[in-house]
């Protein structure tokens, strides 16, 4: 029995150039190839957690223009409930460049748009309709004063709420132990701990950190390695599946969206980080961000071919 899923988070239209190597400041590199790609890290989780079979709502604020439209039409696509979704005719839907290098490796610079605008006011209508058992989701691509507010809301109505900490950003010190899960990459986890994880040690203090500000369940990405998890009574490595990695866009809001799936379906955390482990690498294995999420079934091969 699966609990529904809520990830209230932005969507952006992504402009993707695929070259050799990533540019330098002031450099041009000739000999791309380009592609246009659904993305923003709230509706790549949406889209990643409706393909793994999640019962998912996104909760967003569009542009009330041709990439909001294209989006709103694209999420009904993928069997996502859209009902909380607004079209902000003040701001334009968010945009995001990004360059993709030949291993994979990315850098991506946001214009928000309506993200931005994603207001406490505008979850009124949501949080009035959300009661227990749910799941909440969320990332920081929109205001941080929303995403606090949100967590806040959660922990009133006894919601978990799992905080996905991507852009790295700092949150009130308060309401972190109000978070169920967080999900940091390296980076992140090193913004909010101030510990550069180089290593199996670093990582384990890195999460120790987190717990002490009351986080109950820590998740560290660690990139192809896997993740580290761990509960505060138990901890554990994950190993990633090897793979040929042409495109790590959105493999963090993969793992993110499956994570989310899996714990809704009540399964064990040491479970939910393998599951999400495989769907991240299988979405790194190919271009795009809602492009590259992978199905139910193809996770489900990885995964019971490796137990
Ligand atoms: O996490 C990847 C996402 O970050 C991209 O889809 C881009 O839109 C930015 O939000």
């Amino acid at each position: 029995m699966s609990i529904p899923i809520y990830i209230i988070g932005s969507s952006n239209t992504d402009m993707v150039v695929k070259a050799k190597r990533l540019p330098s400041p002031g450099e041009t590199i000739l000999g791309g190839t380009f592609l246009m790609n659904a993305g923003g890290k709230g509706a790549n989780q949406a889209v990643a957690a409706a393909r793994l079979g999640g019962q998912v709502s996104l909760i967003a604020n569009l542009g009330d223009d041709l990439f909001g439209r294209e989006a709103l039409d694209q999420f009904k696509n993928e069997n996502i409930n859209t009902n909380f979704i607004t079209l902000d005719a003040n701001h334009p839907s968010g945009v995001a460049l990004i360059n993709v290098d030949e291993q994979g490796e990315n850098c991506i610079a946001v214009a928000p748009g309506a993200n931005s605008n994603l207001t406490p006011k505008l979850l009124e209508a949501f949080f009035s309709f959300l009661k227990a058992p749910a799941m909440v989701l969320v990332q920081l691509e929109i205001p941080l004063s929303t995403v606090e507010f949100i967590i806040e809301q959660c922990d009133a109505r006894g919601i978990p709420v799992i905080v996905n900490p991507a852009p790295a950003q700092l949150i009130r010190t308060e309401v972190w132990k109000q978070v169920s899960v967080i999900t940091p990459n390296e980076s992140e986890a090193e913004l909010l701990t101030g510990i550069s994880i180089t290593d199996d040690r670093s990582a384990k203090q890195a999460a120790g950190i987190l717990h002490e500000k009351g986080i109950k369940n820590v998740v560290l990405t660690l990139g192809k390695r896997g993740a580290y998890w761990s509960d505060e009574t138990n901890e554990g490595f994950v190993a990633s599946p090897s793979v040929n990695s042409i495109d790590t866009t959105a493999a963090g809001d993969c793992f993110s969206g499956a994570l989310a799936v899996a714990l809704a379906e009540k399964v064990s955390l040491e479970y939910a980080v393998r599951f999400a482990c495989v769907a991240a690498s299988i979405s790194v294995t190919r271009m795009g961000a809602q492009a590259a999420m992978p199905s139910r079934e193809e996770v489900n091969e990885i995964l019971h071919r490796n137990t």
